[in-house]
């Protein structure tokens, strides 16, 4: 049984002070961490690998949701998975070996997610349905946070709950990231969505606390 899960993404908290935000969201009710790994070759942005997210795995207390958004995620799915990733994610548009990735990450026990950008479409994963355990889909280019929520996502999340059913996979957990805000959050839970990702949406907010405790009580 499936259930619904916010994610706040740290790449829009305070790394000055990671643990406290850390610890705000958890107070919240956040449900997992969203760590957003970017190599500035996939995406025009640089952040943090392995070594950042094992820092992060001693503090926090809830499952580490780590989105990698990198050229040849392959070569480095033991180095993620042994700094603490509990869900490990690779865009499909990265790897030419997505079974044999995903194939690597449940050997590690760890969670295999499959990322697939806007313009992507849902047969890109069709075959390998029966080898993930989560789909994340962008409703953002991917890069950076704050960008608005594209509107197409709605119909792509109805589309891809089809396509789960028609092959006996609506076990598969699904995850949108990007855009996702208290006003259009309950909008992608009713189009398809068990994980949200918000990162400006719950960061950027007065009472970060307060705006997770809302977000949980509409989808
Ligand atoms: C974007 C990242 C997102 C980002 C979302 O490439 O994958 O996880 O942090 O940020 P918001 O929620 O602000 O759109
Ligand atoms: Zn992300």
């Amino acid at each position: 049984m499936k259930t619904k899960k916010i994610a706040p993404s740290l790449l829009s908290a305070d790394f000055s002070n990671i643990e406290k935000d850390i610890k705000m969201v958890e107070k919240g009710g956040a449900d997992v961490l969203h760590l957003d790994v970017m190599d500035g070759h996939f995406v025009p942005n640089i952040t943090f690998g392995p070594f950042v997210i094992k820092a992060i795995k001693r503090v926090a207390t809830i499952p580490l949701d780590v989105h990698l958004m990198i050229e040849n995620p392959g070569d480095y799915i033991a180095a993620f998975c042994d700094a603490g990733a509990d869900y490990l994610t690779v865009h499909v548009e990265a790897t030419p070996h997505l079974h044999r990735v995903l194939q690597q990450i449940r050997a590690k026990g760890v969670k295999a997610g499959v990322s697939l950008n806007p313009h992507t479409p849902l047969s890109t994963i069709e075959e390998v349905l029966g080898d993930l355990d989560m789909i994340l889909i962008m409703a953002v280019n991917p890069g950076f946070g704050g960008q608005s929520f594209i509107p197409n996502t709605l119909d792509k999340l109805k589309r891809l709950q089809k396509m789960l059913k028609k092959h006996n996979a609506e076990h598969v957990e699904v995850e949108v990231d990007g855009g996702i805000k208290l006003e259009n959050i309950r909008e992608v839970s009713e189009a398809g969505c068990d994980i949200f990702v918000s990162g400006s949406g719950i960061f950027k907010a007065d009472n970060p606390i307060e705006m997770i405790r809302k977000m949980k009580k509409v989808i």
